[in-house]
């Protein structure tokens, strides 16, 4: 499976012979400036909550690649009026499309769009098929909620886990949430676009490796294989 980091939150994932576009803010993040927005294709749009720093780019790329939105009911309900497609989900709630299953899971955090509209309840996703399962925490503060993860998934392949502090769980936070999702396979996000998220990395990998954790901080543009 390969997975590509376009910086903070985004990444593209090829998954059951789809491409799964997560949280795309690229155009508006200085970091990801290496990143051609228009060249990015997506068959889906996973929409975790309704910061910009999470949506800024979902309607251009859906209208230029006809990619279906993947958000809560809010977020997708928000979508409609511009045109743009979109499958409604909310917490505890699974669908299997075409690619695999989504389940929508807890995410401790807020969510408003950027014209003021409520923006749901913010989430994360696990999304499986019978090869793979991984899980994108999004937003999120460490919660107990993440110990269901193993009771109502398949074992996870890999988790992506904000790691940034401030507006997220922070470092020894996502540690532990590696434990109560049973997962010894982690992606880092969420740090580093803004100076009140800036993480030191060293700092990171020791955090997670002394617990025997494999820690994966890619850099932007990079393609990891999972
Ligand atoms: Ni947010
Ligand atoms: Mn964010």
């Amino acid at each position: 499976m390969n997975i590509t980091y376009y910086g903070h939150n985004s990444f593209l994932v090829e998954f059951g012979g789809k491409k799964l576009l997560f949280d795309p803010f690229i155009s508006g993040n200085g970091m990801a400036s290496n990143i051609d927005v228009n060249s990015i294709e997506a068959d889906y749009i996973l929409l975790s909550h309704g910061h910009q720093d999470h949506i800024l780019d979902a309607e251009s790329i859906a209208k230029r690649c006809d990619a279906t939105i993947i958000s809560n009911f809010e977020i997708v309900s928000w979508y409609e009026p511009k045109g743009v497609k979109g499958h409604p989900m909310n917490h505890g709630g699974k669908y299997t499309f075409d690619f695999g299953t989504v389940k929508y899971v807890n995410a401790i955090h807020s969510s408003v769009l950027p014209d003021g509209t409520y923006g749901g309840n913010p989430g994360g996703f696990v999304i499986w098929n019978d090869e793979n399962c991984f899980y994108m925490a999004c937003d999120t503060a460490l919660t107990y909620d993440m110990k269901l993860i193993p009771l109502m998934c398949p074992k996870l392949d890999f988790a992506v886990l904000p790691l940034g502090d401030n507006f997220t769980m922070g470092i020894e936070e996502a540690v532990m949430a590696s434990s109560f999702i049973e997962c010894k396979n982690i992606i880092g996000c969420h740090y580093d676009t803004f100076p009140i998220i800036e993480m030191d990395q060293n700092k990171a990998k020791t955090a997670f490796e002394s617990k025997g954790i494999h820690i994966h901080l890619p850099k932007i543009g990079e393609t990891i294989n999972m």
